[in-house]
């Protein structure tokens, strides 16, 4: 019987070999910590479906910022529930909306911290869809032009890094174009190049409520079938000089991950959605799976996969258990 002279199982053998030879090491410098902002004063309301989750007024939000501050997380998306949704959703881009009150609060008291803002309007607008409604679809180059109102007025406010993830064509541009035109040319845009109409994102349309009044959201975010399609936006948002490219979902979409980490040379950022998240706290809750360990595996997985940087729900449990 032929036996390998070379065994595998060597380098197994102890904890210290173990990490002698681990190729994909997970920090706490690749994590991206999701927040929903909320109207109110202490307002703390968790969301069922995404159990360790809240919708929390600004005083909660710049409280929970400073933690995922000191926990050594670099930076926190944040999204926003306004108080009134109108067809234009006119929040989203007003100075006084939701989001730019809760970034100029982070920024004023946690100004280290990297303050991303998602840049949509489907948390906005009275029917739910990430732009404005004509025929019954949604009109691409109208909403181009609220989006980049919406980048401009987050920037002004102090936002770090701006991530649409609206997925209308030409919204990097857009957006990069007025930004410049007005003294931001040195704020980052985070795409969400590749971003899949997913049924993962159910939780989280019940944190932002988010949720389409009809339709779906299939005529703008890409067929989960398909990955050639991923590199022609990918390459759309490198003419368009994003500088980060982003997938979403993470888990069923990890080939793609790779493939844009091999083809292209943006950092590569994917997002760990809500539906991802839920499924391992409910599995947890029943008592089937050990929690911990299968989040960070299932967060290593993705960094092996090739991603540089992991939005999470997780962010915190994964920073704990890592050392920060
Ligand atoms: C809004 C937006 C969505 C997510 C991030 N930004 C939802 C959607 O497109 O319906 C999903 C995030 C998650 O599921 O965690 N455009
Ligand atoms: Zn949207």
């Amino acid at each position: 019987m032929f036996f390998p002279e070379y065994r595998a199982r060597r380098l197994r053998r102890s904890d210290q070999l173990r990490r002698m030879v681990r190729e994909t090491r997970l920090s706490v410098d690749d994590l991206i910590y999701p927040m929903f902002s909320a109207h109110g004063d202490n307002i703390r309301k968790e969301i069922p479906s995404m159990p360790g989750i809240f919708q929390q007024s600004i005083d909660h939000i710049v409280a929970e910022a400073r933690e995922v501050h000191e926990l050594g997380i670099p930076a926190v998306i944040l999204f926003g529930i306004p108080e009134c949704k109108d067809s234009l959703g006119q929040d989203a881009y007003s100075d006084s909306g939701i989001i730019q009150r809760t970034v100029r609060a982070i920024k004023a008291e946690v100004p280290e911290l990297v303050v991303i803002t998602d840049v949509c309007l489907c948390e906005y607008t009275d029917h739910g869809h990430c732009g404005v409604i004509r025929d019954g679809d949604v009109d691409n180059d109208e909403t181009l032009k609220l989006l980049a109102a919406e980048a401009l007025s987050h920037a002004r406010a102090g936002a770090d890094i701006v991530a649409p993830s609206d997925m209308m064509d030409g919204r990097v541009a857009a957006i990069r174009e007025l930004l410049d035109a007005n003294g931001f040319s040195h704020v980052p845009v985070m795409s969400y190049a590749v971003k899949y109409a997913s049924a993962y994102y159910g939780p989280f349309r019940d944190a932002a409520e988010s949720t389409p009044q009809f339709g779906d959201r299939r005529s703008y975010q890409m067929d989960p079938a398909n990955r050639i399609e991923a590199f022609r936006e990918a390459a759309l948002d490198v003419q368009e000089c994003a500088d980060f490219l982003m997938v979403k979902p993470a888990l069923a979409y990890l080939d793609i991950i790779r493939d844009l980490k091999e083809r292209f040379d943006l950092p590569l950022v994917c997002y760990n959605v809500s539906g991802e998240y839920s499924m391992i706290k409910a599995a947890a809750r029943a008592g089937w799976i050990d929690e911990e360990r299968v989040m960070l595996e299932t967060l290593t997985g993705m960094k092996r996969a090739g991603a540089d940087l992991i939005i999470t729900y997780h962010a915190k449990e994964a920073a704990r258990l890592l050392g920060g």
